[in-house]
């Protein structure tokens, strides 16, 4: 084995992800070994890797025997049993005090039982959420580190050097202690989810809403990228409007079959959520609407039967208000991921730092958003916050553009077109501004048709009331 010993760190999985951040970290003087079972990508590293401190090697034992002491390796397999494969294969190789970081999307849950594993044999272990897709890992992705925190000192300088730089930020951050790296990452992409889903609903009403063509979405897109809702997200959307199609010659997007997947984590976010007791109704919106997608055939036939409003356009006033109404959306499925994330760091002990979270994912990652550097300041001036929704600055944000929010959503009820992710987000505001909610009618019925009593508002303590005798 040449240079035995000498190697920064090591990748197992050289797919698109982990061949683009080992040549990141490649490109900031660090070295590194990858190692692959599919003798093409370790092809394909040296090929790009040409020139650089980088070896590509097959088994796991040349890849213990090419890193430094102690030892680094990162994982960048898919998520659930591919990770405790290779955990399996690398540790009888790895020595007390060798350190593996799963960078990968794997849920909270394994990795919590993962760094209880490790530590047991004296090994190092470190979740961390990385986001960005492949121009991220490549160019500077913003990462989520989290597990034991020595061994994220000692990587540091690494992450540091390949993180993404939004101005003075660098967008990487110890986030806490277990599994809180990739609880936040999984919390990233519940909000991720929110966002594409209202950006959606946005396209459908400017197209079956307003008629206007895809030029035009590009154009209204790309004037809301420099506003208040300006971010990456709604900069791809401008571009995708405007990617010609090979095949036919028209608009890409126009050819795509109206049925999303999805890998887990937003469904992961809102079922965390719901075990949290954690409303996050936009992200929940957000996963149904992804699965309602997915009964194309069925969604098909039902269109036979069953009707709605006719379509009717609306004119050109529309394009402010959604601009607003998508404003107030943001904010609020924000809040929801901000509040969870509380929660979590509450039932977990992850003592996670709010305005640390929202600074990292200003730069490299899929949400990152001017909105962001907002966020940031909210958490600065009061950690605890209960609600982003509460801050000054937000509140004042809802309050101008809530209006529109409402509008906006009358509009397409009227039109039949559906708007769960914008109807949702407005129900969290209305339900959570409310001091009253009709849930004393729900304590009443649990009470009268399965006695599970129910509280008075001018006395303490559980009462049950016999319904059915009388008034
Ligand atoms: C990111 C993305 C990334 C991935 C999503 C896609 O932050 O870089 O979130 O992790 O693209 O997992 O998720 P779905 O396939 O579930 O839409």
């Amino acid at each position: 084995m040449p240079d035995a010993g000498t190697y920064d760190i090591g990748m197992v999985g050289l797919g698109v992800m982990g061949r683009n951040l080992l040549l990141n970290i490649a490109d900031h003087g660090f070295s590194g070994v990858g190692l692959d079972t599919d003798e093409a990508k370790v092809t394909a590293l040296a090929v790009e890797g040409r020139g650089k401190p980088l070896l590509g090697v097959r088994t796991p034992e040349e890849l213990a025997t090419a890193l430094k002491k102690p030892r680094a390796v990162m994982l960048l397999v898919p998520a659930g049993r591919p990770v405790d494969a290779v955990i399996d294969e690398l540790t009888p190789l790895f020595e007390p005090g060798d350190l593996i970081i799963d960078a990968g999307n794997s849920h909270f849950i394994d990795t919590d039982r993962r760094v209880s594993a490790l530590t047991r044999k004296g090994l190092h272990f470190v979740g961390m959420g990385v986001s960005g897709g492949e121009y991220g890992a490549r160019h500077g992705p913003s990462m989520m580190p989290g597990g034991d925190r020595d061994a994220y000192e000692r990587i540091r300088p690494i992450l540091e050097s390949i993180a993404a730089r939004a101005g003075d930020v660098i967008c990487v951050d110890y986030m806490g202690p277990g599994s809180a790296g990739h609880y936040v990452k999984m919390v990233h992409n519940g909000i991720e989810y929110g966002l594409i889903q209202m950006i959606a609903e946005s396209y459908d009403i400017l197209s079956r809403g307003l008629g206007l063509s895809d030029d035009e979405l590009a154009t209204i897109y790309q004037q809301w990228n420099a506003g208040p809702i300006a971010g990456f997200l709604i900069e791809i959307t401008s571009e995708i409007f405007q990617k010609v199609d090979e095949v036919t010659g028209g608009r890409l997007v126009d050819h795509i079959l109206d049925e999303a997947k999805q890998r887990g984590t937003g469904k992961w976010t809102a079922q965390s959520a719901l075990d949290l007791q954690v409303p996050s109704p936009t992200i929940d919106a957000a996963v149904s609407l992804r699965d309602m997608s997915g009964l194309k055939s069925e969604r098909e036939n039902a269109s036979k039967i069953l009707s709605g409003p006719a379509v009717g356009q609306g004119g050109h006033e529309w394009v402010g208000r959604l601009e607003n109404a998508l404003q107030a959306c943001m904010v609020a499925t924000l809040a929801q991921g901000m509040c969870l994330l509380q929660a979590a760091s509450k039932a977990y002990g992850y003592e996670l730092r709010m305005e640390s979270i929202a600074r990292i994912w200003q730069g490299g990652c899929i949400i990152r958003a001017a909105m962001l550097t907002d966020v940031e300041a909210a958490f600065v001036r009061r950690p605890d916050l209960v609600n982003l929704m509460l801050d000054p600055a937000f509140s004042r944000r809802l309050q101008e553009n809530i209006p529109d929010l409402r509008s906006v959503i009358a509009f397409a009820i009227e039109r039949g077109l559906p708007v769960a992710a914008h109807s949702a987000s407005l129900a969290y505001y209305d339900s959570y501004r409310s001091g009253w909610l009709p849930a004393n009618l729900i304590q009443a019925q649990r009470d009268y048709f399965g006695s599970h009593t129910y509280e008075r508002i001018d006395a303490k303590g559980p009462v049950h009331t016999d319904w059915s005798a009388g008034a």
